[in-house]
């Protein structure tokens, strides 16, 4: 009902590795086009139970792949150029990088960490296999991570958000001088549009919003706008919530994602700085207390609080 148009679009809550449910919606709606963002994200997570992200991210594109395959190149008098199936992906895949490394490229090679980066590395090697046995016409977008409005707080930006108007620890693992590329949801969007109107089928774009600060400064950033914002707080000024815990395990130390391809080849440039993009992610956090509190008292998000932080050592 958000939508502005709703009466254009139709929701259908199912799991993308249920191959019957998949193939029905296939048959029964003229699909052109697939954007494939189904995915387990987390990386803490997939450390603590990988076999979801096995499931969803492999078997489940797996899953979306045969449906196009099987309907739209059996499908007589339309071209497959007609069709896209699009698969959003991560930067993670590439894997780490020293901190004079040069950033990554379409070509480099993966070499992913994490159960959550391996699985996603699988279901781009599928995607790109479909392309070159049986012609699908795919394109791949790697992008770096995400922010803003809607985000689960189980990632960074989110998470210290709540935890930092709620005065509670904002936990840091390691050092926190881990370095990640901060890209807003809506420059992410439309990058995507870009590629799945303008794209080469066959080929992957990177995407990233063009900040690389180490998580610390993020942080930092993050409490001073809620510093700016809620000045009578009992719990300004927020950093002093910041509590170092132990690292997560095979943590990425750096990741620097180069975005010349699709800067010049597709003309996309991402709007926000880190700045703004922030600011408006706070504003909107702040500005929805009933969908954070409904997530909040989830007790599945409870659940994952508690297994996650609880027994977390103490770092630095
Ligand atoms: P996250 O949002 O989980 O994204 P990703 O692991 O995909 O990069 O984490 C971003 C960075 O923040 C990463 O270096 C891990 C760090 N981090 C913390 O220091 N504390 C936390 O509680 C979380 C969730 C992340």
């Amino acid at each position: 009902k958000d939508l502005s148009a709703p009466d254009r679009h139709t929701f259908i809550q199912g799991d993308i590795c249920d191959t019957a449910l998949v193939n029905r919606i296939f048959s029964e709606s003229s699909i052109d086009t697939v954007a494939h963002f189904a995915a387990e994200t987390h990386v803490d997570r997939s450390i603590l139970g990988p076999a979801e992200f096995i499931q969803t991210n492999i078997v489940g594109t797996f899953t979306l792949l045969e449906a196009a395959r099987t309907h739209w190149l059996d499908y007589r008098g339309a071209s497959p150029e007609k069709k896209r199936f699009h698969h959003v992906s991560t930067d993670e895949v590439y894997g780490t990088l020293l901190p004079d490394a040069p950033d990554w490229t379409e070509d480099t090679p993966y070499d992913p960490s994490s159960p959550y980066s391996a699985a996603k590395a699988s279901s781009d090697h599928l995607v790109r296999a479909y392309h070159r046995t049986y012609g699908l016409p795919v394109s791949i977008t790697n992008c770096s991570n995400n922010y803003g409005p809607y985000q689960f707080p189980e990632k960074l930006i989110p998470l210290f958000i709540l935890n930092a108007v709620q005065g509670r620890p904002l936990p840091v693992y390691g050092d926190g001088q881990q370095i990640r590329d901060w890209l807003y949801v809506e420059d992410h969007c439309e990058a995507i549009l870009r590629v799945m109107t303008d794209g080469i089928v066959g080929q992957t774009y990177n995407i990233g919003g063009n900040n690389q600060p180490p998580n610390l400064v993020v942080i930092e950033q993050i409490c001073a706008i809620l510093d700016e914002m809620l000045p009578q707080s009992p719990f300004a000024p927020h950093k002093d919530l910041i509590k170092y815990v132990a690292d997560r395990p095979g943590h990425d130390r750096r990741y620097a994602i180069d975005i010349t391809k699709i800067t010049t080849d597709l003309g996309w440039h991402p709007r926000q700085s880190l700045e703004s993009g922030l600011q408006k992610t706070i504003d909107w956090y702040l500005g929805n207390p009933d969908w954070v509190s409904s997530i909040q008292s989830d007790t599945e998000f409870e659940i994952w609080i508690q297994k996650n932080y609880s027994n977390r050592g103490e770092g630095k």
